[in-house]
Protein backbone atom coordinates (compact mmCIF):
# COMPACT_ATOMS: atom_id res chain seq x y z
CA UNK A 1 0.00 0.00 0.00
CA UNK A 2 1.29 3.53 -1.04
CA UNK A 3 0.33 6.33 0.05
CA UNK A 4 1.26 10.15 -0.95
CA UNK A 5 1.96 12.23 2.02
CA UNK A 6 1.58 15.79 0.83
CA UNK A 7 3.46 18.01 3.05
CA UNK A 8 6.79 16.05 2.73
CA UNK A 9 6.00 14.84 -0.56
CA UNK A 10 7.35 11.40 0.36
CA UNK A 11 5.99 7.90 -0.23
CA UNK A 12 5.07 5.91 2.62
CA UNK A 13 5.13 2.27 3.11
CA UNK A 14 2.41 0.75 5.44
CA UNK A 15 3.03 -3.13 6.55
CA UNK A 16 -0.27 -4.13 8.14
CA UNK A 17 0.28 -6.84 10.41
CA UNK A 18 -3.74 -8.31 10.15
CA UNK A 19 -6.10 -7.68 8.16
CA UNK A 20 -7.88 -4.30 6.91
CA UNK A 21 -11.14 -3.25 6.52
CA UNK A 22 -13.32 -6.18 5.20
CA UNK A 23 -15.50 -6.72 2.17
CA UNK A 24 -18.88 -6.34 3.82
CA UNK A 25 -17.70 -3.16 5.70
CA UNK A 26 -17.16 -4.31 9.08
CA UNK A 27 -13.68 -3.31 10.25
CA UNK A 28 -11.57 -6.20 11.07
CA UNK A 29 -8.97 -5.76 13.93
CA UNK A 30 -6.17 -4.14 12.95
CA UNK A 31 -3.27 -4.96 15.27
CA UNK A 32 -0.45 -2.94 14.30
CA UNK A 33 0.75 -0.92 11.29
CA UNK A 34 3.76 0.16 11.01
CA UNK A 35 4.65 3.23 8.74
CA UNK A 36 8.15 3.60 7.42
CA UNK A 37 9.40 5.95 5.00
CA UNK A 38 10.53 5.34 1.67
CA UNK A 39 14.55 6.69 1.00
CA UNK A 40 14.57 10.07 -0.96
CA UNK A 41 17.75 11.05 -1.11
CA UNK A 42 18.80 14.13 -2.81
CA UNK A 43 21.01 13.18 -5.07
CA UNK A 44 24.76 14.44 -4.90
CA UNK A 45 26.15 13.52 -8.62
CA UNK A 46 25.78 16.76 -10.05
CA UNK A 47 27.97 18.92 -7.04
CA UNK A 48 31.63 19.19 -8.38
CA UNK A 49 33.99 19.61 -5.27
CA UNK A 50 37.67 20.19 -5.94
CA UNK A 51 40.36 17.46 -4.34
CA UNK A 52 42.28 20.16 -3.51
CA UNK A 53 41.16 23.81 -1.98
CA UNK A 54 43.77 26.50 -1.66
CA UNK A 55 43.31 29.80 0.18
CA UNK A 56 41.51 32.83 -1.29
CA UNK A 57 43.51 35.45 -1.30
CA UNK A 58 43.80 38.79 -3.38
CA UNK A 59 41.27 37.56 -6.07
CA UNK A 60 43.45 34.49 -6.37
CA UNK A 61 43.72 30.93 -5.43
CA UNK A 62 46.97 30.86 -2.97
CA UNK A 63 48.78 27.20 -2.27
CA UNK A 64 50.12 26.85 1.11
CA UNK A 65 52.71 24.28 2.81
CA UNK A 66 49.60 22.71 4.69
CA UNK A 67 46.65 21.07 4.20
CA UNK A 68 44.08 18.86 6.38
CA UNK A 69 41.38 16.52 5.05
CA UNK A 70 37.81 17.73 5.17
CA UNK A 71 35.00 14.98 5.81
CA UNK A 72 31.48 14.34 5.76
CA UNK A 73 30.53 13.25 9.12
CA UNK A 74 27.34 10.84 8.37
CA UNK A 75 30.00 8.22 6.87
CA UNK A 76 33.22 9.77 7.72
CA UNK A 77 34.12 9.95 3.36
CA UNK A 78 36.98 12.39 3.11
CA UNK A 79 35.07 15.11 0.73
CA UNK A 80 38.69 16.94 0.01
CA UNK A 81 41.74 18.30 1.21
CA UNK A 82 41.82 22.38 2.10
CA UNK A 83 44.68 24.80 2.56
CA UNK A 84 45.90 25.02 6.12
CA UNK A 85 46.52 28.83 6.49
CA UNK A 86 49.66 29.50 8.44
CA UNK A 87 50.58 32.34 10.17
CA UNK A 88 52.32 34.13 6.92
CA UNK A 89 49.48 33.48 4.60
CA UNK A 90 47.42 35.63 7.06
CA UNK A 91 49.43 37.89 7.12
CA UNK A 92 49.37 37.72 3.66
CA UNK A 93 45.40 37.73 3.26
CA UNK A 94 45.52 41.06 5.98
CA UNK A 95 47.63 42.63 3.64
CA UNK A 96 45.43 41.93 0.90
CA UNK A 97 42.27 43.41 2.67
CA UNK A 98 44.46 46.47 4.05
CA UNK A 99 45.13 47.46 0.41
CA UNK A 100 41.79 46.78 -1.46
CA UNK A 101 40.87 48.66 1.24
CA UNK A 102 42.80 51.64 0.45
CA UNK A 103 43.12 51.10 -3.28
CA UNK A 104 39.65 50.34 -4.08
CA UNK A 105 37.00 49.73 -1.85
CA UNK A 106 37.25 52.75 0.28
CA UNK A 107 36.77 55.18 -3.21
CA UNK A 108 33.73 52.61 -4.49
CA UNK A 109 30.18 54.84 -3.87
CA UNK A 110 28.08 52.93 -1.90
CA UNK A 111 25.31 52.75 -4.37
CA UNK A 112 28.44 50.77 -6.61
CA UNK A 113 29.06 48.91 -3.15
CA UNK A 114 25.32 47.86 -3.23
CA UNK A 115 25.30 46.33 -6.52
CA UNK A 116 28.50 43.93 -5.67
CA UNK A 117 26.53 42.30 -3.32
CA UNK A 118 22.92 42.41 -4.69
CA UNK A 119 25.12 40.68 -7.14
CA UNK A 120 26.70 38.11 -4.74
CA UNK A 121 23.19 37.09 -3.38
CA UNK A 122 21.74 36.39 -7.03
CA UNK A 123 24.38 34.26 -7.78
CA UNK A 124 23.77 32.01 -4.70
CA UNK A 125 20.35 32.22 -5.36
CA UNK A 126 21.60 30.56 -8.65
CA UNK A 127 23.53 27.84 -7.21
CA UNK A 128 21.25 27.42 -4.16
CA UNK A 129 21.38 23.83 -4.40
CA UNK A 130 24.57 23.08 -5.32
CA UNK A 131 25.40 25.48 -1.47
CA UNK A 132 22.60 23.58 -0.06
CA UNK A 133 23.91 19.83 -0.82
CA UNK A 134 27.77 20.94 0.34
CA UNK A 135 26.58 22.12 3.30
CA UNK A 136 24.82 18.99 4.21
CA UNK A 137 27.37 16.79 3.19
CA UNK A 138 30.28 18.78 5.43
CA UNK A 139 28.14 19.75 8.08
CA UNK A 140 25.76 16.62 8.98
CA UNK A 141 22.83 18.75 8.70
CA UNK A 142 19.58 17.40 7.10
CA UNK A 143 19.09 18.47 3.63
CA UNK A 144 15.57 19.72 4.44
CA UNK A 145 17.17 22.66 6.68
CA UNK A 146 20.25 23.50 4.50
CA UNK A 147 17.50 24.38 1.76
CA UNK A 148 15.14 25.85 3.96
CA UNK A 149 16.80 27.73 6.75
CA UNK A 150 20.71 27.88 6.22
CA UNK A 151 20.33 28.89 2.34
CA UNK A 152 17.54 31.13 1.87
CA UNK A 153 18.39 33.01 4.69
CA UNK A 154 22.45 33.44 4.10
CA UNK A 155 20.93 35.02 0.45
CA UNK A 156 18.48 36.74 2.19
CA UNK A 157 21.00 38.50 4.73
CA UNK A 158 23.11 40.13 1.60
CA UNK A 159 19.79 41.02 -0.12
CA UNK A 160 19.19 43.03 3.22
CA UNK A 161 22.64 44.81 3.75
CA UNK A 162 22.97 45.57 -0.27
CA UNK A 163 19.68 47.61 0.48
CA UNK A 164 21.53 49.17 3.40
CA UNK A 165 24.42 50.15 1.77
CA UNK A 166 23.42 53.38 0.05
CA UNK A 167 21.42 54.67 2.95
CA UNK A 168 23.81 54.55 5.87
CA UNK A 169 23.54 58.69 6.54
CA UNK A 170 19.55 57.53 6.82
CA UNK A 171 20.57 55.00 9.51
CA UNK A 172 22.22 57.05 11.37
CA UNK A 173 21.20 60.28 11.09
CA UNK A 174 23.06 63.50 12.08
CA UNK A 175 26.41 61.84 12.55
CA UNK A 176 29.54 61.80 10.77
CA UNK A 177 30.08 57.91 9.75
CA UNK A 178 33.36 55.91 7.96
CA UNK A 179 33.94 52.39 7.91
CA UNK A 180 36.12 50.76 10.29
CA UNK A 181 38.64 49.72 7.71
CA UNK A 182 39.68 45.44 7.56
CA UNK A 183 37.81 42.89 9.39
CA UNK A 184 38.80 39.71 10.59
CA UNK A 185 35.75 37.14 11.05
CA UNK A 186 36.16 33.93 12.81
CA UNK A 187 33.09 31.64 12.59
CA UNK A 188 31.55 28.20 13.64
CA UNK A 189 31.22 25.03 12.35
CA UNK A 190 27.25 25.11 12.80
CA UNK A 191 25.66 26.81 10.16
CA UNK A 192 29.06 27.94 8.07
CA UNK A 193 27.59 29.65 5.23
CA UNK A 194 24.90 31.40 7.33
CA UNK A 195 27.53 32.79 9.88
CA UNK A 196 29.74 34.23 6.91
CA UNK A 197 26.27 35.92 5.22
CA UNK A 198 26.14 37.63 9.05
CA UNK A 199 29.55 38.73 8.85
CA UNK A 200 30.85 39.33 5.52
CA UNK A 201 27.38 41.34 4.42
CA UNK A 202 26.95 44.14 6.70
CA UNK A 203 30.96 44.32 6.41
CA UNK A 204 30.76 45.18 3.00
CA UNK A 205 27.58 47.29 2.95
CA UNK A 206 29.76 49.88 5.34
CA UNK A 207 32.68 49.89 3.37
CA UNK A 208 35.12 47.45 4.69
CA UNK A 209 37.50 44.76 3.64
CA UNK A 210 37.23 41.35 5.19
CA UNK A 211 39.16 38.14 6.23
CA UNK A 212 37.19 35.60 6.86
CA UNK A 213 38.36 32.31 8.34
CA UNK A 214 36.02 28.84 8.47
CA UNK A 215 35.71 26.40 11.55
CA UNK A 216 38.29 23.41 11.46
CA UNK A 217 35.39 20.94 10.19
CA UNK A 218 33.34 22.43 7.67
CA UNK A 219 35.74 24.54 5.27
CA UNK A 220 33.65 23.85 2.32
CA UNK A 221 30.36 26.06 1.34
CA UNK A 222 32.83 29.26 1.94
CA UNK A 223 35.31 27.96 -0.59
CA UNK A 224 31.97 28.04 -2.70
CA UNK A 225 30.98 31.71 -1.59
CA UNK A 226 34.84 32.33 -3.54
CA UNK A 227 33.52 31.29 -6.70
CA UNK A 228 30.26 33.37 -6.21
CA UNK A 229 32.29 36.43 -4.97
CA UNK A 230 34.88 35.90 -7.73
CA UNK A 231 32.03 35.66 -10.44
CA UNK A 232 30.22 38.88 -9.04
CA UNK A 233 33.54 40.62 -9.81
CA UNK A 234 34.71 42.34 -6.58
CA UNK A 235 38.10 43.67 -7.00
CA UNK A 236 40.41 41.70 -5.32
CA UNK A 237 41.45 41.69 -1.44
CA UNK A 238 38.09 42.70 -0.41
CA UNK A 239 36.91 39.61 0.45
CA UNK A 240 39.64 37.01 1.36
CA UNK A 241 38.79 33.49 2.23
CA UNK A 242 40.90 31.55 4.57
CA UNK A 243 40.89 28.01 6.23
CA UNK A 244 42.69 26.52 9.37
CA UNK A 245 42.64 25.77 13.25
CA UNK A 246 42.29 27.81 16.22
CA UNK A 247 45.84 28.84 16.00
CA UNK A 248 45.19 30.68 12.42
CA UNK A 249 42.04 32.23 14.22
CA UNK A 250 44.05 33.73 17.09
CA UNK A 251 46.72 34.96 14.02
CA UNK A 252 44.11 36.73 12.89
CA UNK A 253 42.83 38.02 15.85
CA UNK A 254 46.44 39.36 17.12
CA UNK A 255 47.15 40.82 13.66
CA UNK A 256 47.91 44.72 14.04
CA UNK A 257 46.32 45.63 10.88
CA UNK A 258 42.95 44.07 11.36
CA UNK A 259 40.52 46.86 12.75
CA UNK A 260 37.91 44.89 13.81
CA UNK A 261 37.16 41.21 15.14
CA UNK A 262 33.74 39.47 14.51
CA UNK A 263 33.50 35.53 16.62
CA UNK A 264 31.21 33.32 16.72
CA UNK A 265 31.61 30.43 19.11
CA UNK A 266 32.77 29.49 22.41
CA UNK A 267 32.32 31.41 25.61
CA UNK A 268 35.86 29.76 26.09
CA UNK A 269 37.70 31.25 22.88
CA UNK A 270 35.62 34.47 23.15
CA UNK A 271 37.48 35.12 26.88
CA UNK A 272 40.41 34.58 25.15
CA UNK A 273 39.69 37.04 22.71
CA UNK A 274 38.43 39.62 24.90
CA UNK A 275 41.93 39.25 26.54
CA UNK A 276 43.67 39.50 23.27
CA UNK A 277 41.96 42.56 21.85
CA UNK A 278 41.95 44.26 25.43
CA UNK A 279 44.34 47.55 25.14
CA UNK A 280 44.17 47.46 21.37
CA UNK A 281 42.06 49.71 18.98
CA UNK A 282 40.14 47.04 17.56
CA UNK A 283 36.92 46.81 17.32
CA UNK A 284 35.09 43.24 18.77
CA UNK A 285 31.78 41.55 19.18
CA UNK A 286 30.88 38.04 20.23
CA UNK A 287 28.35 36.10 20.06
CA UNK A 288 28.58 33.19 21.83
CA UNK A 289 27.06 30.55 23.72
CA UNK A 290 23.45 29.83 25.18
CA UNK A 291 21.41 27.65 27.63
CA UNK A 292 18.10 29.23 26.47
CA UNK A 293 14.84 28.83 28.75
CA UNK A 294 11.90 27.75 26.67
CA UNK A 295 9.20 28.25 29.13
CA UNK A 296 5.41 26.56 28.70
CA UNK A 297 2.68 27.57 30.91
CA UNK A 298 -0.47 25.71 31.35
CA UNK A 299 -2.29 27.70 29.52
CA UNK A 300 -0.26 27.27 26.59
CA UNK A 301 -1.38 25.50 23.07
CA UNK A 302 0.38 22.56 23.97
CA UNK A 303 0.35 20.63 21.14
CA UNK A 304 1.95 23.71 19.24
CA UNK A 305 4.52 23.95 22.27
CA UNK A 306 5.31 20.71 21.55
CA UNK A 307 6.23 21.63 17.89
CA UNK A 308 8.27 24.09 19.24
CA UNK A 309 9.86 22.40 21.98
CA UNK A 310 11.13 19.42 19.30
CA UNK A 311 12.04 22.64 17.37
CA UNK A 312 13.84 24.60 19.62
CA UNK A 313 16.30 21.33 20.34
CA UNK A 314 16.64 19.07 17.50
CA UNK A 315 17.05 21.73 14.70
CA UNK A 316 20.63 21.18 13.48
CA UNK A 317 20.76 18.28 15.94
CA UNK A 318 21.13 21.14 18.78
CA UNK A 319 24.27 22.30 17.34
CA UNK A 320 22.49 25.68 17.98
CA UNK A 321 23.99 28.63 20.10
CA UNK A 322 20.32 29.83 20.78
CA UNK A 323 18.83 26.07 21.56
CA UNK A 324 15.98 25.94 23.53
CA UNK A 325 17.83 23.22 25.39
CA UNK A 326 16.13 24.16 29.51
CA UNK A 327 12.63 23.53 28.88
CA UNK A 328 10.98 25.09 31.97
CA UNK A 329 7.65 23.72 32.40
CA UNK A 330 4.50 24.77 34.40
CA UNK A 331 4.08 21.63 36.96
CA UNK A 332 0.43 21.38 36.37
CA UNK A 333 1.19 20.28 32.52
CA UNK A 334 4.54 18.80 32.98
CA UNK A 335 3.29 14.80 32.10
CA UNK A 336 0.70 15.67 29.65
CA UNK A 337 3.82 17.86 27.84
CA UNK A 338 6.17 14.04 28.68
CA UNK A 339 4.02 12.28 27.33
CA UNK A 340 3.48 14.18 23.66
CA UNK A 341 6.68 14.74 23.68
CA UNK A 342 7.29 11.21 23.92
CA UNK A 343 5.17 10.48 21.15
CA UNK A 344 6.37 12.86 19.40
CA UNK A 345 10.21 12.07 19.37
CA UNK A 346 8.73 8.15 18.01
CA UNK A 347 8.07 9.62 14.86
CA UNK A 348 11.48 11.73 14.52
CA UNK A 349 13.83 10.35 11.54
CA UNK A 350 17.40 10.11 12.16
CA UNK A 351 19.74 8.76 9.40
CA UNK A 352 21.75 9.90 6.06
CA UNK A 353 20.97 14.21 6.42
CA UNK A 354 20.96 13.96 2.17
CA UNK A 355 17.73 12.32 2.38
CA UNK A 356 15.04 15.01 1.93
CA UNK A 357 12.72 12.61 4.85
CA UNK A 358 15.40 13.13 7.57
CA UNK A 359 14.37 15.69 10.83
CA UNK A 360 17.84 15.05 12.60
CA UNK A 361 20.96 14.37 11.14
CA UNK A 362 24.77 13.57 11.90
CA UNK A 363 26.98 15.26 14.80
CA UNK A 364 28.80 17.67 13.47
CA UNK A 365 32.32 15.85 14.61
CA UNK A 366 33.80 13.36 16.75
CA UNK A 367 35.02 15.64 19.11
CA UNK A 368 31.34 17.11 19.48
CA UNK A 369 29.85 13.65 20.03
CA UNK A 370 32.28 12.86 23.39
CA UNK A 371 31.32 16.07 24.74
CA UNK A 372 27.78 15.21 24.44
CA UNK A 373 28.24 11.70 25.13
CA UNK A 374 30.12 13.16 28.23
CA UNK A 375 27.26 15.34 29.46
CA UNK A 376 24.92 12.95 28.66
CA UNK A 377 26.44 10.65 31.04
CA UNK A 378 26.96 13.38 33.48
CA UNK A 379 22.57 13.61 33.38
CA UNK A 380 22.67 10.05 34.57
CA UNK A 381 25.21 10.25 37.34
CA UNK A 382 23.69 13.37 38.74
CA UNK A 383 20.31 11.08 38.77
CA UNK A 384 18.12 12.51 35.86
CA UNK A 385 15.92 10.50 33.84
CA UNK A 386 17.40 9.73 30.33
CA UNK A 387 14.70 9.21 27.35
CA UNK A 388 15.44 8.80 24.13
CA UNK A 389 14.64 8.11 20.14
CA UNK A 390 14.34 4.23 20.19
CA UNK A 391 15.63 4.84 15.97
CA UNK A 392 18.29 2.95 14.54
CA UNK A 393 21.79 4.85 14.16
CA UNK A 394 24.03 4.04 10.94
CA UNK A 395 26.82 2.55 11.80
CA UNK A 396 29.66 4.74 10.01
CA UNK A 397 29.40 8.37 11.10
CA UNK A 398 28.54 10.05 13.85
CA UNK A 399 25.48 9.67 15.47
CA UNK A 400 23.17 10.51 18.90
CA UNK A 401 19.91 9.83 19.62
CA UNK A 402 17.68 12.70 20.24
CA UNK A 403 16.99 12.54 23.94
CA UNK A 404 15.25 14.24 27.35
CA UNK A 405 15.86 14.61 30.38
CA UNK A 406 13.35 15.10 33.42
CA UNK A 407 13.65 14.79 36.89
CA UNK A 408 16.39 17.85 36.22
CA UNK A 409 17.66 19.71 39.53
CA UNK A 410 19.09 23.17 39.00
CA UNK A 411 22.57 22.20 40.13
CA UNK A 412 23.20 19.52 37.52
CA UNK A 413 25.60 20.32 34.86
CA UNK A 414 22.83 19.45 32.34
CA UNK A 415 20.82 22.35 33.16
CA UNK A 416 23.61 24.39 33.25
CA UNK A 417 25.94 23.68 30.48
CA UNK A 418 25.95 23.91 26.92
CA UNK A 419 25.59 20.45 26.05
CA UNK A 420 25.66 21.58 21.85
CA UNK A 421 23.60 18.37 20.85
CA UNK A 422 20.38 16.88 20.55
CA UNK A 423 19.56 16.96 24.04
CA UNK A 424 16.95 18.57 26.25
CA UNK A 425 16.60 19.15 30.19
CA UNK A 426 13.48 19.24 31.42
CA UNK A 427 12.60 21.23 34.73
CA UNK A 428 9.35 22.69 36.36
CA UNK A 429 7.83 25.64 37.96
CA UNK A 430 4.95 26.52 39.53
CA UNK A 431 4.39 30.59 39.29
CA UNK A 432 5.49 32.64 36.57
CA UNK A 433 8.23 34.52 39.19
CA UNK A 434 9.76 31.12 39.54
CA UNK A 435 10.04 30.79 35.72
CA UNK A 436 11.66 33.70 35.59
CA UNK A 437 14.19 33.50 38.47
CA UNK A 438 14.78 29.95 37.21
CA UNK A 439 15.39 31.32 33.04
CA UNK A 440 17.59 34.02 34.18
CA UNK A 441 19.80 31.66 36.45
CA UNK A 442 22.36 30.89 33.97
CA UNK A 443 25.62 32.57 32.82
CA UNK A 444 24.61 32.80 29.58
CA UNK A 445 21.96 35.67 27.53
CA UNK A 446 21.40 34.51 24.16
CA UNK A 447 17.86 33.66 23.76
CA UNK A 448 14.49 32.68 25.34
CA UNK A 449 10.79 31.87 24.54
CA UNK A 450 7.54 31.63 26.05
CA UNK A 451 3.86 29.71 25.27
CA UNK A 452 0.95 31.21 26.86
CA UNK A 453 -2.49 32.20 25.39
CA UNK A 454 -2.64 35.58 27.59
CA UNK A 455 -0.59 38.46 24.82
CA UNK A 456 -0.14 40.42 28.70
CA UNK A 457 1.84 37.20 30.23
CA UNK A 458 4.50 37.28 27.22
CA UNK A 459 4.80 41.04 28.01
CA UNK A 460 5.38 40.50 31.23
CA UNK A 461 7.56 37.47 31.80
CA UNK A 462 10.05 38.41 28.45
CA UNK A 463 10.62 41.89 29.63
CA UNK A 464 11.92 40.19 32.93
CA UNK A 465 14.07 37.76 30.98
CA UNK A 466 17.57 38.84 30.15
CA UNK A 467 17.92 37.49 26.77
CA UNK A 468 19.31 39.12 23.37
CA UNK A 469 16.58 37.31 21.57
CA UNK A 470 13.30 35.99 22.63
CA UNK A 471 10.33 34.47 21.13
CA UNK A 472 6.55 33.90 22.18
CA UNK A 473 4.39 31.11 20.67
CA UNK A 474 7.50 29.96 18.04
CA UNK A 475 11.16 29.65 18.45
CA UNK A 476 14.03 29.16 16.61
CA UNK A 477 13.06 32.03 13.70
CA UNK A 478 15.44 34.15 12.13
CA UNK A 479 15.27 37.08 9.95
CA UNK A 480 17.86 39.71 8.40
CA UNK A 481 15.72 42.77 9.69
CA UNK A 482 16.12 41.47 13.27
CA UNK A 483 19.06 41.68 15.22
CA UNK A 484 20.50 38.63 17.29
CA UNK A 485 22.89 38.67 20.04
CA UNK A 486 23.40 38.10 23.70
CA UNK A 487 23.98 39.64 27.29
CA UNK A 488 26.41 38.01 29.82
CA UNK A 489 28.65 34.82 28.62
CA UNK A 490 26.88 35.07 25.33
CA UNK A 491 28.61 37.55 24.12
CA UNK A 492 27.89 41.19 23.19
CA UNK A 493 27.10 43.22 20.04
CA UNK A 494 24.51 42.76 17.56
CA UNK A 495 24.20 41.25 13.92
CA UNK A 496 20.97 41.62 12.17
CA UNK A 497 19.34 44.60 11.47
CA UNK A 498 20.17 48.29 11.46
CA UNK A 499 21.73 47.32 14.64
CA UNK A 500 24.51 44.95 12.69
CA UNK A 501 25.66 47.81 10.98
CA UNK A 502 27.06 49.58 14.00
CA UNK A 503 29.78 47.48 14.93
CA UNK A 504 31.65 47.98 11.05
CA UNK A 505 31.17 51.94 11.36
CA UNK A 506 33.24 54.81 12.86
CA UNK A 507 30.12 56.20 14.26
CA UNK A 508 30.61 60.45 15.24
CA UNK A 509 28.17 62.68 16.42
P1 LIG B 1 35.56 27.15 19.13
O1 LIG B 1 35.07 28.37 19.79
O2 LIG B 1 36.88 26.60 19.54
O3 LIG B 1 35.63 27.40 17.53
C1 LIG B 1 34.93 28.40 16.84
C2 LIG B 1 35.88 29.08 15.85
O4 LIG B 1 36.92 29.73 16.57
C3 LIG B 1 36.58 28.13 14.88
O5 LIG B 1 36.69 28.77 13.64
C4 LIG B 1 37.95 27.95 15.52
O6 LIG B 1 38.93 27.60 14.60
C5 LIG B 1 38.20 29.32 16.09
N1 LIG B 1 39.15 29.39 17.20
C6 LIG B 1 39.45 28.43 18.11
N2 LIG B 1 40.35 28.89 19.00
C7 LIG B 1 40.63 30.17 18.65
C8 LIG B 1 41.48 31.19 19.18
N3 LIG B 1 42.23 30.99 20.26
N4 LIG B 1 41.50 32.40 18.57
C9 LIG B 1 40.75 32.64 17.49
N5 LIG B 1 39.94 31.71 16.94
C10 LIG B 1 39.87 30.49 17.51
O7 LIG B 1 34.44 26.05 19.28
P2 LIG B 1 34.61 24.45 19.16
O8 LIG B 1 35.87 24.03 19.84
O9 LIG B 1 34.42 24.11 17.74
O10 LIG B 1 33.36 23.94 19.99
C11 LIG B 1 33.42 23.82 21.41
C12 LIG B 1 32.11 24.17 22.04
O11 LIG B 1 31.82 25.53 21.82
C13 LIG B 1 30.91 23.44 21.46
O12 LIG B 1 30.73 22.22 22.07
C14 LIG B 1 29.79 24.40 21.76
O13 LIG B 1 29.31 24.21 23.05
C15 LIG B 1 30.44 25.75 21.66
N6 LIG B 1 30.20 26.40 20.36
C16 LIG B 1 29.29 27.40 20.31
C17 LIG B 1 29.00 27.99 19.12
C18 LIG B 1 27.98 29.06 19.04
O14 LIG B 1 27.50 29.37 17.96
N7 LIG B 1 27.64 29.68 20.15
C19 LIG B 1 29.62 27.58 17.86
C20 LIG B 1 30.62 26.55 18.03
C21 LIG B 1 30.86 25.99 19.24
MG1 LIG C 1 37.67 24.87 20.39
Amino acid sequence: MKIREGRRNAALKASVNGSETSRNGKPDTVKQIEWKYSRSVEDPKHIKLDEKYDLYIGGKRVRTRKYFKTIDPSNEKILAEVAYASDEDVNRAVTAAKTAYEKHWSKTSPKERAKYIFRIARIMQEKAREFAVIETMNGGKPIRESKSVDVPLSIAHFFYYAGWADKLDLAFPGNKISPVGVAGQIIPWNFPLLMAAWKIAPALACGNTVVIKSAETTPLTLYKLAEVIEEAGLPPGVVNIISGDGRTGATLVNHPKVNKIAFTGSTEVGKIIMRQTAGTNKRLTLELGGKAANIIFEDAPIDAAVEGIINGIYFNQGHVCCAGSRLLVQESIHDAVVKKLKHRMKNLRVGDPLDKNTDVGAINSRVQLDKIRELVASGIDEGAVIHQCECTLPEKGFWFRPTFFTGVAQSNRIANEEIFGPVLSILTFRTPQEAVEKANNTCYGLSAGVWTDKGSKIFKVLSKIRAGVVWSNTFNKFNPASPFGGYKESGFGREGGRHGLTPYLNIES
